[in-house]
């Protein structure tokens, strides 16, 4: 089973950094396929915290080479400061390669999603203001600028220039910023070459070799399932594909090789940003999940919106990416509630609607439909098996899984490296 993909099965969030690490030591590769330095992962190892943004988590694991292929859009001076800032704690990053099909994140675009966003008003996606956006549509217009052409001075002048064509008509003229000098961006963008030298590869060629070669290769998702260009609560989501297909397009390998695709659940739902979101609680219970749960963003330090389990949203996840497996987490912060609410399904304008509804409008007039689950009050951080956690909890795990279509094969129960228990081997 060489080739697993983990990805965020709700809105982000889930605590894919845990999962990705727990499998980190036994994988060869740990690949980003999609996404920027919009993402954020907290890893604990020991008595260490890490919050990585663009680096694959697997840069923790000595014997596994980091990889961010060519889907994952690269704002060089946050790649070479989270580098530096990982060798000055003594963790080696030699290893990681870096496609140079990836897109780079501009100057002007962080520019460019920042001024949208603050156009759009009301209206507002509530991004990153990571510049992840406009570098996708770059991209998607074919104007869009590669780790390669930091390697011919030329060539990236000549991009830089047709990008900042338009790009400077707008900002001028409808924005009212001041246009943005081509020779800047030039000289910025070619001082990041040297540095990056060293990692840059032929990713696609260095991936399918080692699957040749039965490698275990592990593709991580950023953001979710939700978050989904093409899957998720559109216009309210990222401009990449997290979703399991994007892991094929996102670092070039074909879908048959893909063996299993691991769907991270949080116990309960989270979401920051703007969009629709049925189960999101504005009471003390909210509060609670907040401050129980740590939801604040390691990337932009805005609270998460959070709210109870939705089950309608996992069976979509497992539906769209084809799941084999869930890894729940932060079930240890259920703990204390005398009965947990479930969403089953939703009630649309009066009519009880058990899926996912494909129509925008219809999404945001969902009402959760809930069940009372019955919860309980030990301490289960300690627990190291199935059979170790207290019968209630066993309980909201099996009915979690029966309403979500695949079977939960491990257990976060505290956001250690140890706190997890397996209940199915991954490999
Ligand atoms: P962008 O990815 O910065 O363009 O933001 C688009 C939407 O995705 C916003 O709602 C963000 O809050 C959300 N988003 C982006 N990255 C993450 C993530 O890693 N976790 C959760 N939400 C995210």
């Amino acid at each position: 089973m060489p080739a697993l993909v983990l990805l965020g099965a709700q809105w982000g969030d889930e605590g894919k950094g845990k999962a990705t690490d727990l499998l980190g030591g036994s994988v060869d590769y740990v690949v980003r396929y999609q996404g920027g330095n919009n993402a954020g992962h907290t890893v604990v190892v020991g008595d260490q915290k890490y919050a990585l943004h663009l680096l694959p988590s697997g840069i923790l694991s000595p014997g596994c080479t980091p990889v961010i292929g060519n889907g994952v859009v690269v704002d060089p001076s946050v790649l070479l400061s989270e580098l530096s800032g990982l060798n000055e704690r003594g963790v080696d990053t030699s290893k990681l390669l870096l496609s140079g099909n990836a897109h780079i994140i501009t100057p002007y675009n962080v520019t460019v999603d920042k001024v949208t966003e603050r156009f759009l008003g009301k209206r507002k996606i509530g991004t990153t203001g990571r510049g992840i956006g406009p570098t996708y549509a770059d991209k998607i217009n074919r104007v869009g600028i590669r780790v390669q052409d930091l390697y011919d001075e030329s060539i990236l002048t000549q991009k830089v220039e047709a990008a900042l064509d338009v790009k400077n008509q707008i900002l001028t003229k409808l924005y009212n910023r001041r246009a943005i000098a081509v020779d800047q961006v030039v000289e910025e963008l070619l001082g990041y070459a040297d540095k990056l030298a060293p990692y840059v590869a032929d990713t696609v060629l260095v991936l399918n070799q080692a699957l040749e070669e039965d490698k275990v290769v592990l593709f991580e998702g950023g953001q979710g399932t939700l978050l989904d260009i093409d899957h998720g609560t559109y216009p309210f989501v990222t401009s990449s594909n997290p979703t399991a297909g994007g892991a094929c397009t996102g670092a070039g390998v074909g879908p048959t090789k893909i063996s299993r695709v691991i769907g991270i659940l949080k116990a309960y739902t989270t979401r920051v940003g703007a969009g629709p979101f049925p189960t999101e609680l504005f009471d003390e219970d909210g509060e609670a999940l907040r401050r129980i749960g740590g939801e604040r963003g390691v990337t932009t330090g805005r609270d998460r919106r959070c709210g109870w389990f939705d089950a309608v949203i996992a069976r979509y996840a497992t539906r769209v990416n084809g799941l084999t497996d869930f890894f729940l987490t932060k079930l240890d912060v259920l703990t204390g509630w005398e009965q947990i609410p479930v969403c089953v399904a939703y009630e649309i304008d009066g009519k009880r609607v058990e899926e996912l509804p494909y129509s925008q409008t219809d999404f945001h007039h969902a009402k959760p439909v809930y069940e009372m689950l019955p919860g309980w009050s030990e301490d289960i951080s300690k627990a190291k098996s199935f059979s170790d956690l207290p019968k209630n909890a066993q309980s909201y795990v099996k009915a979690l899984e029966e309403m979500s279509g695949a079977p939960i094969s491990a257990i976060g129960v505290g956001p250690g490296r140890d706190e997890t228990i397996e209940v199915n081997s991954f490999l």
